[in-house]
């Protein structure tokens, strides 16, 4: 039967980084794949992180399986980072959380569902956007459309074009919305415009899907959630996937959620009922660890303070690493106007370099960055960031 099957195309992101482990040139520079470095090029495992896991290797007396939807006090905190502590879906009994295995397990846990239980076929997802969406929804059956999002002669947000399209959703479409940091772009919506989205997807019936994989990583975990909370204010029913791959570094733990938030309680425990049987029949019950760090640290006020410290730590690094990428490039020659980049928001700069420029930074700089133009910040250190400026500065 295996004669039949095709090779499959390299992935777009995870691609990149198979290719950059084979490159044998000892310059190389990964700025694919958005894992955040610290200034001397490591992904560190957090404080907290190793706090929380030391204190879980002296008291788990268990690994016996988890219920479907896995740790309860991770779940209670992913709300409370989601929402806040009192807000009304929580106390009003409208929403719930399962654990899920990072951003990408707990979408498509997401749109299993919605295929499968739900009359909403149709997802409108950003034009660009993250270059997982696309196969993600589209593997579990939903139909895709675009909404316009960026504008790229001016380096800034298209809102017209994305009301424009939205405004041709049927109700009972799902809108793919980014929390914060939307990748690739860095280009986020400002409060008012958030509450203009908010306000057509209840004038119209949409049912807003919130990726949010950066909180933290823009303006701080309260800020960041702004959006979430204004569409949550606003519209009955909406679904969140969000992973703490970034913001705990926890990449390899597979660490997030998915919560349903519905008009009234029993709808949304139908909803979660749902939910459940849609992890049974996928992977039966997630794995403890990962929840089990999060939910130590989110527990104890020091390591929460801790982790809280850790995270500016990494958002003021990268938003250093933006400042001086703008000057680098100008040092290093480069007449262009790049300063729109010091105004994006998170790991990712869109920084408008075409496909022939990335793959010739590529072959031969070996410089290693998203056919899209995207380019991980979170990668660049004070060490390799001449080398990667004179590279952009050659292929421009
Ligand atoms: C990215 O966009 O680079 C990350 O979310 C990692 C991934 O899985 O693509």
């Amino acid at each position: 039967i295996f004669s039949q099957v095709e090779l499959a195309p390299a992935d777009p992101i995870l691609g990149l980084t198979d290719a950059f482990k084979a490159d044998v040139r000892e310059h190389k520079v990964n700025l694919g794949v958005g894992i955040y470095k610290d200034e001397s090029g490591q992904t560190p495992i957090l404080k907290s992180v190793k706090f929380a896991e030391e204190k879980l290797l002296a008291t788990e007396k268990s690994k016996s399986y988890l219920g479907m939807e896995g740790v309860e006090a991770y779940n209670r905190a992913v709300q409370t980072l989601l929402f806040g502590a009192e807000h009304e879906v929580v106390s009003q009994s409208r929403a719930l959380t399962a654990q899920a295995p990072g951003g990408t397990g707990s979408l498509r846990v997401a749109a299993e569902f919605l295929v499968r239980h739900t009359d909403s076929k149709k997802i409108w997802i950003s034009n660009p956007t993250w270059a997982n969406h696309n196969n993600i929804f589209s593997t579990a059956g939903l139909d895709i459309a675009e909404y316009g999002y960026y504008q790229a002669e001016t380096h800034s947000l298209d809102f017209d074009a994305m009301l424009a399209d939205l405004q041709s959703a049927q109700a009972g479409d799902l809108v793919l919305l980014h929390g914060c940091c939307h990748n690739p772009t860095g280009i986020d919506l400002n409060i008012a415009q958030w509450q203009q989205i908010a306000d057509l997807c209840l004038a119209n019936g949409l049912v807003p899907l919130f990726d949010f994989a950066y909180q933290g990583f823009g303006a701080g975990v309260e800020e960041d959630a702004q959006g979430l909370r204004i569409v949550a204010n606003t519209v009955p029913e909406l679904i969140v996937a969000n992973s703490f791959s970034k913001n705990f570094g926890l990449y390899n733990e597979r660490i997030g959620a998915v919560t349903v938030v519905g008009s009234n309680s029993e709808q949304t425990v139908n909803a979660f009922s749902q939910i459940k049987s849609t992890i049974r029949a996928s992977y039966s019950n997630p794995p403890a660890h990962g929840a089990l760090i999060v939910s130590t640290i989110l527990e104890d006020a020091a390591l929460k303070q801790l982790w809280h410290d850790e995270l500016q730590e990494m958002r003021e690094r990268i938003a250093e690493m933006r400042t001086l990428f703008v000057a680098s490039l100008k040092s290093a020659g480069v007449s262009q106007d790049f300063e729109f980049i010091s105004r994006q928001n998170g790991m990712f700069s869109f920084s408008g370099l075409n496909k022939d420029q990335v793959n010739r930074l590529k072959e031969e700089f070996a410089v290693y960055i998203v056919g899209s133009g995207r380019i991980s910040v979170a990668g660049m250190t004070k060490t390799n960031m001449p080398v990667i400026c004179a590279a952009i500065a050659k292929v421009l």
